[in-house]
C-alpha cells in the first residue's frame, strides 16, 4: 500500500533541513554510519532523483551520488540531456547501511522499517523542492515513494503515483548496471536506463 505522509511533517526553516537530517537518530543506522547524507541541488528543481542510500564514498564525503554509481548516473544523464546540477539528488535512506568485512564495508539493502523511518526526511525534501517529476532509481526508492518494492525490471519506464500524487518514473539503479556480470544483460539494462533518463528529460523540458 502507498505509505502515507506523516501528519506531523518536519516544518523547520528550509535552510535548516540538511542540518536536521545530519543530526538524525530516528533509526539505528546512525550508530555505525559516518554521517547522514542529505539531498543536494536547487531548492526549486523540476526533477528530483531518488536513489537507495549513500554508499561508502557518499558516507565519507557527506554528499549523494559521488561514487561509481553517481559517476555512471552523471554520464548517462548528460548523454540523455539531463543536467545533474539542475536536479535535486537524494536518497530514500540517508545513512549508509553496511557490514564490515575486514577493512571493507559491504553495502546492505535497507529494510522496510528503515525505509519508513527515513520517509519523514524524504517527505520534507519533497515538500521543500516541490518537483514536477521524481525519478526513482531502484527498488528501495520505488518502495519508499510508491509503497511497492516489487521487481523493478518489469516496472521500469512506467510512471507511478507518489507522495502528493506526484508522478514517479521508475527506473533501474545505476549500481545494477555496474554490478551485472553478464555483458548482454548489462548492455540491455544500460539501454533501458538511458531510455528512462531520456523520458525524464522529455517530461521536464
Ligand atoms: N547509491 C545510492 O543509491 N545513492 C548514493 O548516493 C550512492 C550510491
Amino acid at each position: 500500500a502507498q505509505l502515507a505522509s506523516c501528519a506531523s511533517a518536519w516544518d523547520g526553516p528550509a535552510e535548516d533541513l540538511p542540518r536536521a537530517i545530519r543530526a538524525c537518530t530516528r533509526c539505528a543506522l546512525h550508530c555505525h554510519a559516518t554521517q547522514a547524507v542529505p539531498g543536494e541541488g536547487p531548492a526549486d528543481a523540476d526533477l528530483m532523483v531518488v536513489g537507495e542510500q549513500p554508499g561508502d564514498l557518499e558516507d565519507l564525503s557527506g554528499r549523494p551520488f559521488v561514487g561509481p554509481a553517481g559517476q555512471m548516473f552523471d554520464s548517462l544523464a548528460a548523454e540523455a540531456g539531463l543536467d545533474r546540477d539542475a536536479a535535486f539528488v537524494t536518497n530514500a535512506v540517508k545513512h549508509f547501511k553496511f557490514v564490515a568485512r575486514g577493512k571493507r564495508r559491504i553495502h546492505q539493502r535497507p529494510n522496510t522499517s528503515e525505509i519508513h523511518h527515513c520517509r519523514w526526511w524524504l517527505d520534507a525534501e519533497i515538500a521543500q523542492v516541490r518537483p514536477r517529476l521524481i525519478l526513482a532509481m531502484g527498488a528501495t526508492a520505488a518502495q519508499s515513494l510508491t509503497g511497492n518494492g516489487t521487481a523493478i525490471l518489469s516496472r521500469r519506464g512506467r510512471i507511478e503515483t507518489g507522495p502528493n500524487d506526484l508522478p514517479v518514473l521508475i527506473t533501474l539503479h545505476p549500481s545494477y548496471l555496474l554490478r551485472t556480470p553478464d555483458a548482454a544483460e548489462r548492455a540491455r539494462a544500460t539501454a533501458q536506463f538511458r531510455q528512462d533518463l531520456t523520458t525524464a528529460a522529455g517530461i521536464i523540458a
